[in-house]
């Protein structure tokens, strides 16, 4: 459930007519909704109840603005964090670092010294070498790394090829099938303290079943490590669930994945972390945009071009992703579309032949489900800019993010002397 809905016939974020924020903000802007952030933050917290020893932290490369942020950590979550530029954003949002955990393939030598730097809680190591370099570098401060190693349990989350991550030919994690010979080097190590074990096999899961399966793996490693000595006290079930981007889907619910997480977990006896990202964000925004002209004559459906485009939102794209494409002043008229943006590649289509409110230049429009993953994945191409950002909170609304011109980014390029 969200808090964008129609009133008097106009589409509102909470108790603000989107087309105010159109004038005083200006078109396209992300519009993220207070009471939907906590609303989500609750009902996930509510499912997860039963588990008492927990760490739920927020996935912050779906959504890392430091407003979000700080309603999460208002709402207690920690972070999950996946690079240097993310952790010094969760420290600023004033998440506790013990409430930090640090995910991702690559992490660099300076991100780990960082992550070392700032008492973080846990590492989520992703490979025998990032291992035996993290204990090398935590030893040389005199300090033990928490940390927990990332599985690979070849599991298919039945997603977008693009967003899996738990299959044997993904680059995460470590094999299940060497995980224990893995783990018992590098919990010899001095600089690890080596406490458990990590998974994330993908996102936008729609299906609760692989993420089951992927548990019941490790559980069966869990037991093997203890057989062998190990204390396995901490273990990270990753992020993952899915959220409806088309009215009228169903996902399954945060109370059913608690309830298999309880399930899947029962004899574990451990300390549980969460990463959830898009459940919490993905529903909570919009991407708010205005028709640009509508361009009619050709073969098919009219294009209405919209100024967002791929850049702003890039998941139609990348992915082939669908977002609900809604007016704000609904005429109760319809027609059919495709939605383009500006940008000079074909690539830069929302949606074809799509069934949509009826729409003129200059009308607005939004893109449903536009929380996470959407504006942090922007990017600057066609000269377009960074688009801004807004909170909206009851009758209140703050710019969060300011719009980046074209021409501060140019500004920060030079042309070198001897090319003048
Ligand atoms: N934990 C780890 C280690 C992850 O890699 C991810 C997402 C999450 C947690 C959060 O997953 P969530 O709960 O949001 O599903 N850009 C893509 C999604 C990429 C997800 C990457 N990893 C999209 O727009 O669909």
């Amino acid at each position: 459930m969200d808090y964008f809905a129609l009133k008097d016939g106009v589409l509102h974020a909470e108790d603000v007519p989107l087309w105010r924020i159109a004038e005083e903000v200006g078109t396209p802007v992300y519009v993220y909704s207070r009471a939907t952030l906590e609303r989500h933050a609750r009902v996930f917290n509510e499912a997860l109840k039963p588990i008492e020893r927990k760490l739920i932290a927020f996935a912050v490369k779906s959504n890392p603005n430091l407003a979000v942020l700080k309603i999460m950590q208002r709402e207690g979550f920690g972070a999950d964090v996946v690079s240097g530029g993310e952790l010094v954003r969760a420290l600023a949002a004033g998440i506790a670092p013990e409430m930090i955990v640090f995910s991702g393939v690559g992490k660099t030598r300076s991100e780990l010294e960082l992550g070392l730097e700032k008492g973080i809680g846990q590492f989520n190591i992703e490979s025998r070498e990032e291992g035996r370099e993290l204990a090398e570098l935590a030893e040389a401060r005199g300090i033990r790394a928490p940390a927990c190693l990332r599985i690979n349990p070849d599991v298919d989350a039945g997603t977008h090829e693009k967003i899996s991550t738990g299959k044997a030919e993904n680059k995460f994690g470590i094999p299940l099938m060497r995980a224990r010979e893995v783990y018992a080097e590098l919990a010899q190590l001095e600089g690890l303290d080596l406490r458990g074990v990590a998974v994330h096999i993908g996102s936008q899961l729609g299906d609760l079943e692989p993420l089951e399966t992927a548990f019941a793996k490790l559980g069966k490693l869990i037991a093997d490590l203890r057989a062998a000595g190990h204390a396995i006290t901490h273990v990270d079930l990753g992020g993952g669930l899915g959220v409806p981007y088309k009215a009228g889907e169903v996902f399954p619910s945060p109370a059913e994945y608690g309830a298999m997480v309880s399930r899947a977990t029962r004899d574990w006896d451990v300390h549980l972390t969460f990463e959830p990202g898009r459940v919490i964000a993905g529903n909570a925004g919009v991407l708010l945009t205005r028709v640009v002209r509508v361009k009619r004559g050709g073969n098919g459906p009219p294009f209405v071009i919209v100024d967002a485009a791929m850049n702003d939102l890039a998941r139609p794209a990348l992915y082939g992703a669908w977002h609900d494409f809604v007016a704000v002043k609904p005429t109760g008229e319809y027609m059919t579309a495709n939605i383009v943006g500006p940008i000079c590649e074909t690539g830069d289509t929302f949606a074809r032949d799509r069934h949509c409110d009826a729409l003129q230049s200059g009308d607005l429009a939004v893109f449903r489900t536009a929380g996470a993953y959407g504006a942090t994945m922007a990017s600057s191409y066609n000269s377009r800019g960074f688009v801004a950002e807004v909170l909206v909170d009851g009758d209140r609304f703050a710019v969060v993010a300011d719009r980046i011109a074209a021409q501060a980014i140019m500004d920060a390029e030079r042309v070198p002397e001897w090319l003048e």
